[in-house]
């Protein structure tokens, strides 16, 4: 049995043991400290400086001067000096393009160079294979609850995949060597710059909800490759939709994926307690034109690039990420070139109109949002148009 006494005695020695190491090791620091090991340099600062030879010589051993202090990355890994310059390893595969000339894998190359952790590919739509194959990425996916993965869904999804036979962009579109991509933000921004010829040059234009191209066709073009949309955000009118546009589920909850196997199978539409407003009835488009976006986007742009909080992977306070910056993550896995018009964050204008389509919400009816957090959403953006992984069209980034 231990007594008291002897444990104390155990603890005792302990403590000796600890403080002789301690104080050896000081005296012997001080012995190695005064020994002259300084290069010439440092001896002649010493001669000059008198009393004060210790303190540098002290220094000069703690922190090797040249040395760089300080990080190189942020929060989020991207690099803190970001430039347009391109790195000198692309000067020749880049450089000897004319302008406007197609630069292949150009925003994923420049994204890597700010962020070394980007992990290129990934499939801009849900598949039955990679749905089917296990994956790192789908691993990924299929761990969380929407909207940062699927999991709980994979029944329904399945049989809205088995329903439209088709993930791609379509086979022209899938076969072209350089895709340079377009994603239109809905902001008043837009408005009065005369984009719309330029917008329509674009490979692939992806507009958002319900932003019109009819009546705005000047600023806004008339083309539509897909249309990014969850069941609030979906027209209503669908005699508005585009021809010849992909329709694109991003879903945000379990009821979004159930809501679209309805849409695709032309079935009428029950259950809409769970929306939190009136959603749309039917899509005009063929089960052959409508696709779900990759979740795994959605989980990105929050956790890794924006930095939200991942609230164990759940839906919760400000870890959503706006539609616009999941597009935007999308097309920095799958197109060459990127870029992006009608986003604008600034507040400084309070009379300017918050979307291009709609003439009395002004920009200061944005407010402190729930599910979003706009602050640190336009900081990640900022990085990548200083950066000119993206080019911002309408300059409101
Ligand atoms: C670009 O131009 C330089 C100088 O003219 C040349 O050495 C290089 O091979 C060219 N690169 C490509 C990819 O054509
Ligand atoms: C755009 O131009 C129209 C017609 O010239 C004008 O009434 C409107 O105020 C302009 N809008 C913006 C946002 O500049």
């Amino acid at each position: 049995m231990k007594t008291p006494h002897k444990r104390l005695l155990f603890i005792l020695c302990g403590i000796m043991v600890v403080g002789f190491i301690y104080f050896s090791s000081r005296k012997l620091r001080l012995v190695w400290g005064l020994k002259p090991q300084r290069d010439p340099a440092e001896t002649t600062v010493g001669l000059t400086k008198g009393a004060e030879v210790k303190r540098i010589t002290e220094l000069g051993t703690d922190i090797p001067v040249g040395r760089i202090v300080g990080p190189v990355y942020d929060e989020q890994g991207f690099l803190l000096k970001l430039d347009k310059k391109l790195p000198p390893e692309w000067v020749n595969k880049y450089g000897n393009l004319s302008e406007g000339v197609c630069k292949p894998g150009y925003a994923a190359a420049k994204m890597t160079a700010i962020y070394p952790k980007f992990m290129n590919p990934a499939p801009m739509f849900l598949d039955r294979n990679f749905f089917k194959t296990p994956s790192k990425l789908l691993s990924k996916v299929s761990k969380y609850l929407p909207p940062f993965g699927f999991r709980t869904q994979e029944r329904v999804i399945d049989s809205i995949l088995s329903a439209t036979k088709n993930y791609g962009l379509g086979a022209a579109l899938d076969s072209l060597s350089c895709k340079r991509c377009v994603i239109l933000g809905n902001g008043g921004v837009l408005l009065n710059k005369s984009l719309g010829p330029r917008i329509d040059d674009y490979d692939v234009v992806v507009r958002l909800n319900e932003a019109p191209v009819s009546g705005y066709v000047k600023d806004v073009g008339t083309k539509t490759t897909i249309r990014i949309t969850y069941p609030e955000g979906a027209m209503q009118k669908p005699e508005k939709y585009d021809k010849d546009s992909l329709f694109v589920l991003s879903a945000f909850k379990p009821l979004d994926f159930k809501w679209l196997k309805q849409m695709v199978f032309k079935e009428k539409l029950r259950g809409t307690e769970g929306f939190w407003k009136s959603v749309a009835r039917n899509v005009l488009q063929e089960p052959n034109e409508i696709r779900i976006l990759n979740p795994y986007f959605i989980q990105e742009a929050a956790f890794q690039f924006i930095g939200l909080p991942s609230n164990n992977g759940l839906m919760g306070k400000g870890n959503i990420p706006t539609l616009g910056t999941v597009a935007i993550t999308m097309a920095l896995h799958n197109c060459d070139e990127v870029a992006v018009a009608g986003f604008s964050y600034n507040m400084n204008t309070p009379n300017a109109l918050l979307h291009y389509y709609n003439k009395t919400v002004k920009m200061s009816a944005v407010k402190e949002s729930w599910t979003h957090n706009i602050a640190k959403e336009k900081e990640f953006l900022r990085k990548l148009v200083k950066a000119n992984v993206i080019t911002d069209l309408t300059n409101g980034i």
